[in-house]
C-alpha cells in the first residue's frame, strides 16, 4: 500500500480520473470498481476468472478484474469500457462496429469484448480473423456464436455507417444497442442501492436430506443479522411455479431437500456481517437419493403424496405405427440419450426489491415479468396489482429465467424489513440450483417404403425432469408433437413421460425437449438413407412436408411450410461438400473430412393454449409517439423488431417511436419470451395497434389510407400528394390518442390421440455442416456451416443472422462439450461452453415462405436454430469417420472408443 493512500483504501486512475477507494488489499478488483468506484460497466459472471466478463486495461493489458486483487492496482492505470468509448477514439468506432454488426446481443459479455478488442487495436497489429479470435479468446459469449463479434472487431477502423431506419425488412441496428456497446446498460446486479441489504441462500449439500434447524432467533442475534427467513416466514403460498397444476416447487424445502443446492432457510444483513458470519444452525440426515428416471414402480418416490414419479406423459398417435413398420422395406432403431445441458448465460440470476408502501417493486433479470408478478403475489399472500416487477436488462435468459430464482428471497426479506434487499447468485449457486435442459433416453424405429417415402415411426422418451415440475409437462407434450421432425409421416406413435429424480428442476431450454429428439430422428435418417443407397438430403428431401399434408398430428397447413425451400437452398453447397469430402479423405489418413445434414421445425408459441400479447400505444399532446413494449428483450431483438413492426403498421419511421420497456406497471402483458412467440404474437399486437392507431388518426384528420402520417410539435402533419392537413393534438392528461390490441394465436387443443392443431405456426430450418475428425485422437474440428432457415418474412435480417449463428453455437455446445453433472459441475471451468475458437464460418440463408398468421408474414425463430445443429453434427461425425455417437456428448473419448471399436470390429 502506498504511504500516500489512507488505511484501508486503494488509489489507482480510473478512466484517466486520479480515485482513492475503500478496499482490502486482497479484494477482489472487479468488486471494488464495481461497490466502491462505481463502475458498473465492468460485469460479474464467474468470479473465477473463467467468463472474461469482467476485464479491463491494467495499465493497456487485458486482466481478469475478478482475479486480480485490489491491492496490485495501486498507483496504476485501470480502463473499462465505458471510459474507453468515452475517451478514446479506436473504442468509440469499435462501439459503432459492435452496432454495426450487432455484436452485442444481451450484451453481458460487451465489456469484456470490447476492452480486449481495444487492447488488440492498440496494439497495431495486423488484424487476422485468428489474431482477433486469440485476443478476445478468454471471453466467452453465450448469445451471438461470436462471428459477429469477430467481424466487428475486423471492420472497427471503418466509417460509422449504421442503418437506424426502416420498417419490416430492414437490418436496423437494435434500438437497444448503443448503452450495451458504450457502457451505460444496467443489469439484474447493476441496480440496487448502495443501501441495500443482501441476501444469502442457505441450501442443501446432499442431494436429499432431512434437516433441522438450531436456534435461529440466537444465531440471528449473535450474528448482527437482519432477518432469517426460513418456510415458516412466507407469508403466502411456500411454492411456485409455472404450469397451473403443477406449482410444486417450495420457496424453502420443508423437512427434506430434495436436490443438491435446494434453498432451506435464507439470511439477511449487510455484506460484512454475511461475510463474517458462522456456521449456519442447520444439521443435515443425508438419505438414499434417486438420480436417475425410470418408469419403473419400484424406484424411490420424490413426493411421497403422488402416486408415482411420474410428472406427466405425453402422446401423439396416427393411422397405425407398428402394423406399417411391419410392411416396411427398411427399418431403422437406435437408442440415444443427452445429459444435463446448463444454460451458462453469463450473466447470473440477480434481483432487489423495495417495499413502497403497501406493494413490493422487484427489479429482476427476467424473461417473464407477469408470471413473475402472479407467483411473488401468491408467495407474499398479496393481490397482483401489490406487486410491481422492472425487468432490467437480462444477460443471457436462453428459458432458464422464465422461472423464478431470486425474486422470492429478496421480496420476502424486503417486505419484511422495509429495507432494499439485493441478491446474486454466485455462478456455483446458479449452476447448482437453475433449470436445466432436460436429460433424455429416447428408443425410436422409422420405416420406409422401398422408394424411401417414410411409412411410419414410433418414439419412446423419458425425459429427467428433476425435482420438480418447472416446464417438465411442456416438454412432455411439445416432444411428441415434433418426434417426427417436418417430414411426412402417415403413421406415427410418440410417448413421452417426464420423469422426477433427486437432481435440479429440468425447464425450459431454447427447444423444450426438441433439440433431444431431433438427435434421434435425424440420426436414424441417415441411416435409412444408407439403406436405401441415398443421398442423404436427397431422403429428406423426399419426405419433406410440403402445404396441405397433414402433420402427425393431423395439422394441415395451406402455405407456409417451408421446409423443402430450406433443403432446396443447402443443396449446391452439400453436392460440393461431399465432392470436397472425398477428396480429403483419398489424399489424407489420420484425418478424415464428413458433411452432415439436418432439418428441424419449431411450433411457434404454447403448445395448444391461449397465449396473447397485448400492446399498448399512444401519442402525448406534444407529439411524441410512444410504445408501451413489454415483450422482454433477453438480446434476441424483441425491442427492435416489435417496434419495426409497428412503425410499420402506422406509417411512420421508426424514429418516431419511443419505446418503453417492460413494466408491470407500464406495459400491458405480451406474455413470457420463450417458445419463439414474441416476433409473431406480440408482433402481431403491435402490428394490429399500429393499423389501429392508423385507423384512428386518418379518421381525426378524415383522409385517405394512402395518407403519410409524422407527428410534431403538437401537431399531427398528414399529407396527401401535395396537400397536407395539420391537425392539433388536444391537451390531454394522458394520451392524447391511444390504442391497447391483443393477439392471441388460434390454436386447438389435442385430443386424446394428440390429434389437433397445437400452434398456428411452424417454423423450419436445415442445416449442413463440414468437420474433420481426428481419427487417433477422435477430436472435431468443425469447418463451417450452412444453415437456411424459413423465417416467413425475416423483420430484421440482422437479428435473424444473429439467432441463428447463437442458436449454432448452444448446438456445437450440445453435441460435441457440454453436460451438467449433478454435484459435480461447479463452475464455467468444469461446464465448459464453445469458446471463440469453437464456432467456424456460418453462413445464413433466409429463406421467405410468408404465413398466413405472423405480422407481415413472420414467424418465430430463436429456437429453432439449434434443432437442426447437433444432429448434423453427429451426421458428419459419422460421415468422416463411421462412428455414430448415440448418447452426447460426442467427447474426444467417446469418439475415439468408437472409432476403435470399428477398427476393432473389422479385424476380427
Ligand atoms: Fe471475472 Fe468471470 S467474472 S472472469
Ligand atoms: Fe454475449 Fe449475451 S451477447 S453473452
Amino acid at each position: 500500500m502506498s504511504l500516500d493512500e489512507p488505511k484501508g483504501h486503494i488509489g489507482l486512475t480510473l478512466n484517466g480520473d486520479e480515485i482513492t477507494v475503500p478496499a482490502s488489499p486482497t479484494a477482489r478488483l472487479s468488486e471494488v470498481l464495481r461497490e466502491s468506484a462505481g463502475a458498473l460497466d465492468v460485469k460479474v459472471g464467474c468470479n473465477a476468472g473463467d467468463c472474461g466478463a469482467c476485464t479491463v486495461l491494467l495499465d493497456g493489458s487485458p486482466v481478469c478484474a475478478c482475479i486480480t486483487a485490489a491491492g496490485q492496482v495501486q498507483g496504476r492505470r485501470v480502463e473499462t469500457q465505458s471510459g474507453l468509448v468515452a475517451q478514446d477514439a479506436d473504442a468509440a468506432r469499435l462501439a459503432q462496429a459492435f452496432q454495426r454488426h450487432q455484436a452485442a446481443q444481451c450484451g453481458i459479455c460487451t465489456p469484456g469484448m470490447m476492452v480486449s478488442a481495444v487492447a488488440l487495436l492498440r496494439s497495431g497489429e495486423t488484424l487476422t480473423e485468428e489474431r482477433v479470435a486469440d485476443a478476445l479468446g478468454g471471453v466467452l459469449c453465450r448469445c451471438t456464436g461470436y462471428r459477429k463479434i469477430i467481424a466487428a472487431v475486423l471492420d472497427a477502423s471503418t466509417a460509422p455507417d449504421i442503418m437506424t431506419e426502416g420498417g419490416v425488412g430492414a437490418r436496423v441496428a437494435r434500438l437497444d444497442g448503443w448503452p450495451k456497446v458504450s457502457g451505460a446498460e444496467r443489469f439484474g446486479d447493476d441496480v440496487a442501492p448502495a443501501d441495500a441489504l443482501v441476501v444469502r441462500v442457505i441450501r442443501s449439500p446432499f442431494h436429499r436430506a432431512g434437516f433441522s434447524f438450531g436456534d435461529l432467533d440466537a444465531f440471528r442475534h449473535e450474528s448482527g443479522l437482519d432477518l432469517i427467513l426460513t418456510a415458516r416466514d412466507v407469508p403466502g403460498q411456500n411454492l411456485f411455479g409455472v404450469i397451473p397444476g403443477f406449482v410444486d416447487q417450495p420457496v424453502f424445502a420443508v423437512d427434506e431437500a430434495r436436490f443438491k443446492g435446494e434453498a432451506v432457510a435464507a439470511v439477511v444483513g449487510r455484506p460484512e456481517v454475511l461475510d463474517a458470519m458462522g456456521a449456519f444452525p442447520v444439521s443435515w440426515q443425508e438419505r438414499d437419493a434417486n438420480l436417475s428416471p425410470t418408469l419403473a414402480d419400484t424406484a424411490m418416490l420424490l413426493h411421497p403424496d403422488r402416486a408415482g414419479n411420474v410428472m406427466c406423459r405425453g402422446l401423439v398417435a396416427r393411422g397405425d405405427a407398428d402394423a406399417a413398420l411391419t410392411r416396411a422395406a427398411h427399418v431403422v432403431s437406435g437408442d440415444f440419450s443427452t445429459g444435463f445441458i446448463e444454460h451458462g448465460y453469463i450473466e447470473p440470476e440477480a434481483a432487489v426489491a423495495r417495499r413502497v408502501g403497501d406493494r413490493i417493486e422487484v427489479q429482476c433479470c427476467t424473461q417473464a415479468p407477469y408470471m413473475n408478478r402472479d407467483a411473488l403475489a401468491g408467495i407474499l399472500g398479496l393481490t397482483p396489482d401489490a406487486v410491481r416487477i422492472l425487468p432490467t436488462a437480462v444477460g443471457g435468459g436462453f428459458g432458464s429465467k422464465l422461472d423464478l430464482t431470486a425474486q422470492p428471497y429478496v421480496a420476502l426479506a424486503a417486505w419484511k424489513l422495509g429495507l432494499p434487499v439485493r441478491m446474486a447468485y454466485t455462478r456455483a449457486e446458479s449452476i447448482a440450483s437453475s433449470t436445466k435442459r432436460h436429460p433424455s433416453e429416447i428408443s425410436m424405429k422409422i420405416g420406409v417404403d422401398a422408394e424411401g417415402r417414410i411409412l411410419a415411426a414410433r418414439f419412446d422418451g423419458i425425459f429427467n425432469t428433476g425435482a420438480y415440475a418447472s416446464w417438465g409437462p411442456t416438454v412432455a407434450n411439445r416432444v411428441p408433437i415434433h418426434a417426427s421432425g417436418p417430414y411426412r409421416t402417415p403413421n406415427y406413435e410418440a410417448n413421452s413421460a417426464g420423469i422426477h429424480t433427486n437432481t435440479a428442476p429440468a425447464g425450459a431450454f431454447r427447444g423444450f425437449g426438441v433439440p433431444q429428439s431431433a438427435v434421434a430422428q435425424e440420426q436414424l435418417f441417415d441411416l435409412l438413407a444408407e439403406k436405401l443407397g441415398m443421398d442423404r438430403l436427397a431422403f429428406r428431401r423426399l419426405n419433406c412436408l410440403q402445404d396441405g399434408d397433414p402433420t402427425v398430428t393431423g395439422q394441415v397447413f395451406d402455405t407456409g411450410m417451408g421446409i423443402d425451400a430450406c433443403f432446396d437452398a443447402l443443396k449446391p453447397e452439400w453436392e460440393r461438400a461431399l465432392a470436397d469430402a472425398a477428396a480429403f479423405n483419398a489424399a489424407h489418413k489420420q484425418t478424415k473430412r464428413g458433411a452432415g445434414v439436418a432439418g428441424g421445425w419449431y411450433g411457434c408459441g404454447n403448445t395448444s393454449m391461449s397465449n396473447p400479447s397485448t400492446i399498448r400505444a399512444g401519442v402525448t399532446s406534444d407529439g411524441t409517439l410512444m410504445l408501451h413494449q413489454g415483450a422482454v428483450d433477453i438480446g434476441q431483438g424483441s425491442n427492435t423488431v416489435i417496434a419495426q413492426i409497428f412503425a410499420h403498421a402506422l406509417g411512420v419511421p421508426l424514429s418516431q417511436v419511443t419505446l418503453i420497456g417492460a413494466d408491470t406497471d407500464q406495459t400491458p402483458d405480451a406474455g413470457k419470451t420463450s417458445a419463439s412467440r414474441q416476433t409473431f404474437i406480440t408482433g402481431n399486437a403491435a402490428r394490429v395497434a399500429g393499423e389501429a392507431l392508423r385507423a384512428q388518426i386518418l379518421r381525426l384528420g378524415n383522409v385517405g389510407d394512402g395518407a403519410a402520417i409524422s407527428f410534431e410539435d403538437g401537431v399531427i402533419e398528414l399529407s396527401e400528394g401535395d396537400v397536407v392537413r395539420r391537425i392539433k393534438l388536444p391537451k390531454a392528461e394522458g394520451y392524447a390518442l391511444e390504442v391497447v390490441e391483443s393477439y392471441d394465436p388460434p390454436t386447438l387443443p389435442l385430443d386424446e390421440k394428440g390429434q389437433g392443431s397445437p400452434y398456428a405456426v411452424f417454423g423450419t430450418a436445415a442445416q449442413m455442416v463440414e468437420l474433420e475428425v481426428d481419427m487417433e485422437l477422435g477430436t472435431v474440428k468443425l469447418l463451417r456451416f450452412l444453415a437456411a432457415h424459413d423465417v416467413g418474412r425475416a423483420i430484421n435480417p440482422l437479428l435473424v443472422e444473429g439467432q441463428i449463428e447463437g442458436g449454432i453455437a448452444q448446438g456445437i455446445g450440445l453435441a460435441l462439450m457440454e453436460e451438467f453433472l449433478p454435484g459435480r459441475t461447479e463452475n464455467l471451468h468444469d461446464y465448459l461452453i464453445p469458446t471463440i475458437g469453437d464456432v467456424p464460418d456460418i453462413t445464413s440463408i433466409i429463406v421467405e415462405s410468408g404465413d398466413a398468421h405472423g405480422p407481415y408474414g413472420a414467424k418465430g425463430l430463436g429456437e429453432h436454430c439449434l434443432i437442426p445443429t447437433a444432429p448434423a453434427i453427429l451426421n458428419a461425425i459419422a460421415h468422416a469417420s463411421g462412428a455414430r455417437i448415440h448418447h452426447l456428448p460426442a467427447t474426444p473419448d467417446k469418439l475415439r472408443a468408437a472409432i476403435l471399436a470399428i477398427k476393432d470390429r473389422s479385424s476380427t
